[in-house]
């Protein structure tokens, strides 16, 4: 038989999946406005594209993690594996690959995808999440670095954080394969060292020591770790290098444009294996939220898998669960209110028709109006107005109706005032 009989199905949602009841689905909305309006005032064009991906997208080119364990997918019907994308940098690295002819460069997109990956559900990581996208591609020279992270910087302040409350951990990768290079460790070493110093906050500075002995031998690991504590002391030892110069600059000239929150940290790697230079990751600087949250980097050999012109990029992704959880911890998050601005409460036995006439005067003049129509006695229909947060009530009976004259009450201060229906729609302004 199809279905379960008469058993009842669970309301639970799938584990590590969110349902947004309206007061989160309007906070979220309130972190993707902004998310909207601070990339569209730097100029970025909003993309999209199919929540579906070839598997072999991320075969490749993803981090090993996110292949090995993380992502979700399943064979069609026509035989082929289909990914839930895990991230948003191979689709649109793939877009602007197949249109790379006609797109002038430079490109500068964004995009706010929903993601899957099958993570141990936790603070601040879940099976799904929303993620901004803002990339910039085409340009080579730090100018994109400085460009993308003020935009990081620009969202942060304009959800109301101050410069004290997160900070940026800045690197770049080919200043560790300087590292590497002096202290000889292996090429073909190189992503495996990467990928432990990106986990190194997992660990406890013994266990750390020990992964590296274990992958590149005592002698190397003992260097390593000693170049890693230098702290900004590395970009002075390897003064020479290109890659600290590089370093060097893109920090003063952030911190010059007011960005004074930017911290060199050697330790910073992120853990795919597509980037190729300067990497950056948010942090909340309160010591209850301590996480991550939201990182990203250069990434100029993405395109060259797909064709045969190379084009640079640098982009980051910021994730809606570790933003809010920021927000939430610094009391960042707005009050939301219903979007009905006015409830039309009704006395029984009202021509309904008449009450809906006065309802459209209010609409077309930009109020929002929900007429309750429970058909309740109007004591009760007063008393769920409790639990709505709408700003506004008025009730209309036959008499209000006959003198056209209307009393609106401020559900929150109880003040009350009477008028006309031009003078009550002014009054319900918000
Ligand atoms: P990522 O570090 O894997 O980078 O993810 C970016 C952000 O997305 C994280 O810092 C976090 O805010 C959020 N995030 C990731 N996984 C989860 C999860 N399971 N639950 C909740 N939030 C999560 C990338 O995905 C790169 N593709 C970003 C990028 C864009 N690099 C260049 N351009």
């Amino acid at each position: 038989m199809f279905g379960i009989g008469n058993k009842k199905i669970s309301t639970e949602s799938y584990k590590g999946v969110r349902d947004f009841y309206p007061q989160d689905q309007a906070v979220q909305n309130h972190i993707f406005k902004i998310m909207r309006e601070v990339s569209e005032s730097w100029g970025y064009e909003e993309y999209g594209a199919s929540i579906l991906e070839p598997l072999e997208l991320y075969k490749l080119k993803s981090s090993e993690e996110i292949i090995k364990e993380q992502i979700y997918y399943f064979t069609d019907r026509g035989n082929r594996e289909v990914a839930l994308r895990p991230e948003m940098t191979p689709t649109v690295t793939r877009m602007i690959a197949a249109k790379i002819q006609e797109l002038p460069l430079p490109i500068r997109w964004y995009s706010i995808p929903n993601l899957f990956r099958y993570e141990k559900p936790q603070r601040g990581r879940l099976r799904e999440h929303w993620q901004l996208n803002v990339d910039l591609f085409g340009v080579p020279s730090i100018l994109a670095e400085l460009e993308v992270i003020s935009i990081a910087f620009d969202i942060m302040k304009k959800f109301g954080a101050d410069e004290k409350d997160f900070e940026i951990r800045i690197n770049n990768r080919l200043l560790l394969d300087d590292v590497f290079k002096k202290i000889k460790i292996n090429e073909d070493k190189k992503q495996f060292v990467y990928r432990l110093i990106d986990k190194k906050e997992k660990f406890s500075d013994d266990d750390f020591r020990h992964s590296l002995v274990v992958l590149i031998g005592k002698e190397s690991a003992e260097k390593l770790l000693e170049n890693l504590y230098l702290g900004e002391g590395l970009l002075v030892t390897l003064k020479e290098s290109e890659a600290a110069k590089n370093l060097n600059e893109v920090v003063n000239i952030l911190r010059d444009r007011g960005v004074s929150n930017v911290v060199f940290t050697p330790t910073l790697t992120r853990g795919f294996d597509y980037y190729t230079g300067t990497v950056f990751e948010v942090f909340d600087t309160n010591k209850e939220n301590p996480r991550s949250l939201f990182g990203g980097g250069r990434y100029d050999d993405l395109i060259g898998s797909f064709t045969s012109q190379n084009v640079s990029a640098f982009g980051f992704g910021m994730g809606d669960v570790t933003m809010r959880d920021f927000l939430e911890t610094h009391k960042l998050l707005p009050e939301i209110n219903s979007t009905a601005s006015l409830c039309i409460c009704v006395v029984s036995n009202t021509d309904m028709e008449e009450i809906y006439k006065i309802a459209k005067i209010f609409r077309e003049s930009g109020i929002s109006v929900a007429v309750d129509i429970s058909g309740k006695k109007l004591p009760d229909q007063l008393k769920s107005l409790s639990k709505r947060k709408i700003p506004f009530v008025m009730t209309i009976g036959e008499e209000e109706i006959k003198n056209q004259t209307f009393t609106v009450r401020n559900t929150k201060t109880r003040e009350e005032k009477n008028g006309n229906l031009e003078e009550v729609i002014k009054l319900c302004v918000r």
